[in-house]
């Protein structure tokens, strides 16, 4: 069985397709991030608009390079929500077209729900990641911080989230204000190889508390403070050291809540981290160093950040429980409604 996956859901253009071993046979990206550096964000109206222009591009190069017409794919993927409005619906009504012309069936996937499935995806030849459940899975992007604790790939509970701001926008707001281009994370993180993690401390938010919980707010605004109360030794070496100590404070509140989960679900089996944040090498030694007894998985690099594989296979599974449902393109559709 293969599968088109179709995501659109922010400033990228994805499509790939995938079969049911979760093996991903292309994956193209078109990025239109770098339009949006001088911007220091996206602008949901350029980007649907530049995503009308490449969708079909992006569409016909995924199947070249699989060596595959549209007629040989068995399902079509695509993301439903959340996300920019207009992205969505570029990706949906292109989606809902192909299936109307080819005959072929279309499902709507749940963003976060294809990040989910990210880290069981692999590349051609390489080795099988087994789900063994259950699964606890940090799921940490721009939009979201979310712990789940998985007992099998479309059950699960949602033990743990953020208050305020998710894990990326931690990084993107933090890079903003230590003056880093866009997009923060991975700004934030090339920063940080030249820099000290322990000169500077930042509090890290409910650490003796039960909950699994984060916050990052409090952090943001601690860096704005330090900086702004040393705009006279700030030179180069002061802002990699800033952010390496910012980065590591996220980092440590994000493997706190990893911990907090392990202590009260001690039968977990594998420890995931998946979303655009997990690509960040720092957090993933962390996450080594503190829980290496345990099974640890990460979805290759080109995995974390948002991609139509992860799409493709979260729609596979969507299909084989409840065949082609009806869906609807919803900017905020909650993922519990989604896992049972
Ligand atoms: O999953 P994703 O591509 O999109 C959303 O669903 O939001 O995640 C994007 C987020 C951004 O906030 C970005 O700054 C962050 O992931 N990110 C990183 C890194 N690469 C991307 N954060 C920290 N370190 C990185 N290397
Ligand atoms: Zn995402």
């Amino acid at each position: 069985m293969k599968v088109l996956g179709i995501e659109t859901s922010c400033d990228e253009t994805s499509a790939a397709i995938v079969d049911e071993h979760a093996v991903v046979h292309s994956l193209v990206i078109a990025s239109s991030q770098e339009d949006f550096s001088s911007a220091g964000g996206v602008i949901p109206e350029d980007a649907a608009r530049k995503q009308i222009v490449c969708m079909m591009p992006v569409i016909e190069q995924c199947l070249n390079q699989a060596n595959m017409k549209l007629s040989e794919t068995d399902l079509i993927a695509v993301t439903a929500g959340p996300g920019l409005f207009g992205s969505l619906l570029v990706g949906t009504t292109c989606a809902r077209t192909l299936s109307s012309v080819s005959g072929i069936p279309v499902t709507g996937v749940h963003h976060t729900l294809g990040h989910l499935f990210s880290s069981s995806l692999r590349w051609k030849g390489d080795d099988i990641t087994q789900m063994n459940f259950p699964v606890l899975t940090l799921s940490v992007s721009g939009g979201h911080t979310d712990i789940w604790l998985r007992t099998s790939p479309l059950e699960g509970d949602l033990i743990g989230g953020t208050r305020d701001d998710a894990a990326g926008e931690a990084y993107d707001k933090g890079a903003k204000i230590l003056g880093l281009p866009y997009p923060g994370g991975p700004s934030v993180s090339r920063a940080s190889k030249d820099g000290d993690s322990h000169r500077f401390t930042f509090p890290v938010p409910f650490k003796h508390d039960d909950e699994i919980c984060f916050s990052f707010s409090g952090l943001k605004t601690s860096l704005k403070y330090l900086i702004r109360d040393n705009t006279d030794t700030m030179d180069k070496q002061w802002i990699c050291d800033a952010a390496a100590s910012y980065q590591h404070a996220i980092n440590a509140h994000l493997c706190d809540g990893i911990r907090k989960a392990i202590e009260s679900h001690p039968e977990v089996r594998q420890i995931h981290t998946v979303g655009g944040v997990s690509a960040n090498e720092a957090l993933r030694s962390m996450i080594h160093e503190r829980f290496g007894d345990r099974e640890i998985v990460f979805p290759d690099m080109k995995f974390c950040t948002d991609n139509a594989a992860m799409i493709a296979i979260a729609g596979l599974h969507l299909y084989e429980k409840n065949g082609a449902k009806e869906f609807v393109t919803s900017t905020s559709e909650p993922l519990s409604k989604v896992l049972s």
